[in-house]
């Protein structure tokens, strides 16, 4: 396995154990998706790399499009308040959404989203998570139908994650250095 970063404290998820969780994850959706040519929606910035990955490994006829929000701005702590920076390029009016993300944290972004794109009656919209932040006695606003891994509740950067835009090459998922944002 490659030398951790000096900046990260941990390693969560290797890059191993990360085609793994993405492989099931294919399957899951492509056995629930098999004949219904789902819209596979990701978040910029960070959902793109597990977007590259997931799609390769769903084997039924699909489409992508992608969204951009902010919700995080440069920090570590989420704001509660999302702003569409782009929005879909697609109809999806009677499609089947599945919106792939990258980290469920409290799950405010989501919720948002999901509310707005409800309002566009979709047949069905989803949400497949790479990871979920596992905040004790607190749920996120959002109950993803796919998830691949829990994480702890620390600063994650890496595959596709990012600290102020940096880290996101990292292949593998990371705890960052407190040492680093504080
Ligand atoms: P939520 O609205 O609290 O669920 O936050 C969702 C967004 O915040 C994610 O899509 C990420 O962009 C960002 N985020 C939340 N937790 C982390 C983290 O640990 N590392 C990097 N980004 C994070």
């Amino acid at each position: 396995m490659a030398e951790a970063h000096p900046d990260i404290e941990s390693i969560l998820l290797s890059e191993e154990e990360i085609k793994e969780i993405v492989a099931r994850m294919g399957k899951e959706i492509t056995r629930d998706y098999a004949d219904k040519n789902p819209l596979v929606i990701a978040v910029l910035r960070g959902a793109v790399v597990f977007m590259a990955d997931v799609m390769r490994a769903i084997t039924c006829p699909m489409s992508v499009d992608f969204m951009a929000v902010s919700s995080y701005a440069d920090g570590v702590k989420s704001s509660g308040v999302v702003r569409i920076v782009k929005d879909l390029d697609t109809k999806i009016e009677g499609r089947n959404v599945l919106i792939v993300e990258d980290i469920l944290d409290s799950g405010l972004t989501l919720s948002y989203l999901m509310r707005m794109l409800q309002s566009r009656n979709p047949a069905s919209i989803e949400i497949a998570a790479f990871v979920v932040k596992d905040i004790e006695g607190k749920k996120p606003a959002v109950e993803p139908r796919y998830v691949g891994a829990h994480v702890p509740n620390a600063f994650v950067v890496g595959y596709g994650l990012d600290y102020a835009e940096r880290y996101r090459n990292l292949p593998y998922l990371g705890i960052l250095k407190p040492s680093v944002y504080e």
